[in-house]
Parts: C-alpha cells; structure tokens; sequence
C-alpha cells in the first residue's frame, strides 16, 4: 500500500463529492479548481459516479481526483482503473489494505483500536470517520498524542466554519467535507458559488499553514 502523504505536502481540504452527472462533475471540480482547491473525492454512492470521475480525469488531468466509499475490492479496483490519484473507505478492512498495492490508499478509523491495528501493518495516514460524531478535534488531539507518527484526514460532519479547529490539531493532513459543494448548490448549477466556497476554504488553510 501507498501513502497519500505526498498527496498533501500542506493541510489541505478534499472536497467530498457524491454526483451521477458527469458534465456537472467537470463543471463541478472546475469551479473548486478556480476557486483554488485542485482535489476532489468522488463517492461511489450514486449510479454515474464513475463515469463522473472519468470525465474529470479525462477533462481536468492536473486535479487530484479520490475515489471514495471504497467498500470492496471490486470499487478498489475500478478506482485504479479510473485513474485515480488516491482511494478512500469509510472503515477499516486489512484485506483492502494489502489489495491498494497499485493506488495510495485512505483507510478509515474512528477508536484507538482501529488506529492500533492500522500502524502495526505500517499504515501512516488514516481517515478519521465520522469525526464530528467521534469528538471532532479533540478526539485527533487525544490520538495524536498516542499515535504521533499518524496522519489524520477528519471527515464526516464538519462544517465551514469548524475548518479551522480542524486544521490546527496535530497531523491533519486534509479535511474532508461535503460543505464544500452542498447538494442544492450542484443542483442549481451555481458554479460561482461552489468557486466562492472553495476560496474561502483555501484562504482558512493559508492561515492555518
Ligand atoms: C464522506 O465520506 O462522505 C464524508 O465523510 C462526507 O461527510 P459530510 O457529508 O458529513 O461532510
């Protein structure tokens, strides 16, 4: 397995995306790219998701593209073949972690265990879900303190203006958020909203680094 470390030299925000059009998934990261944040997670919740990240890998091939709700070794595998920089799970599972040979690879923990477990078989960066219901910053706090060489991307529940808490705890690698490009906002095809969203997020990590 690969990091997604070198992903994300600087805290950053990954923008988590569920979306079964792709033009509106081009349009989509476009926006976010304008507004200065060149990542996005595409979730494989809804049917068109991949063909979604495939328009965006074809049509933006200099945005980070994730994909995300990566259950099984088949959507593991369909993310490699999308040309995804990176995947992630909501949860836990060591046989996806020994299957993302070929892609860096985002597992997810909420509880100390779960983290115990993922550094004893060498992982370094872990999503942390649902972060917001688990304890939010301080719960990265108290786990950072116990795990200091773990990278943390908090997701699930935060809000725009929690990004800062977010980024100031020890070893955030990213936030993820779907706040980024609310549900009615894609919808409406208000793209100069979403580009609006995504500069304040920046301007919130350019402080936070
Ligand atoms: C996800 O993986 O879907 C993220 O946790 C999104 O969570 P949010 O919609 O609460 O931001």
């Amino acid at each position: 397995m690969s990091s997604v470390r070198s992903l994300f030299p600087e805290p950053t925000v990954i923008p988590v995306v569920t979306i079964g059009d792709p033009a509106a998934a081009v349009e989509l990261a476009s926006a976010l790219a304008n507004g200065g944040l060149h990542c996005i997670e595409i979730t494989l919740r809804v049917a068109g998701a991949l063909e979604s990240a495939r328009a965006i890998r074809d049509a933006l091939p200099d945005i980070t593209l994730g994909i995300g709700t990566v259950t099984d070794a088949v959507q593991l595998a369909q993310a490699i073949d999308v040309g995804a920089d990176f995947a992630v799970s909501p949860g836990f599972d060591e046989t996806l972690i020994v299957a993302a040979s070929e892609i860096p690879y985002l597992p997810a923990i909420c509880t100390p265990s779960e983290l115990m477990h993922a550094v004893s078989i060498g992982v370094d960066a872990v999503k942390v879900f649902p972060a917001a219901a688990y304890g939010g910053p301080g719960l990265l706090r108290q786990l950072a303190a116990v795990f200091p060489k773990a990278a943390f991307c908090p997701t699930g529940g935060i809000r725009a203006a929690e990004l800062p808490d977010y980024l100031a705890a020890p070893n955030v690698l990213a936030v993820g958020g779907s706040w980024l490009a609310p549900a009615e906002t894609v919808a409406a095809g208000d793209w100069d909203a979403i580009e609006s969203l995504a500069q304040q997020a920046v301007a919130v990590c350019r402080q936070a680094n």
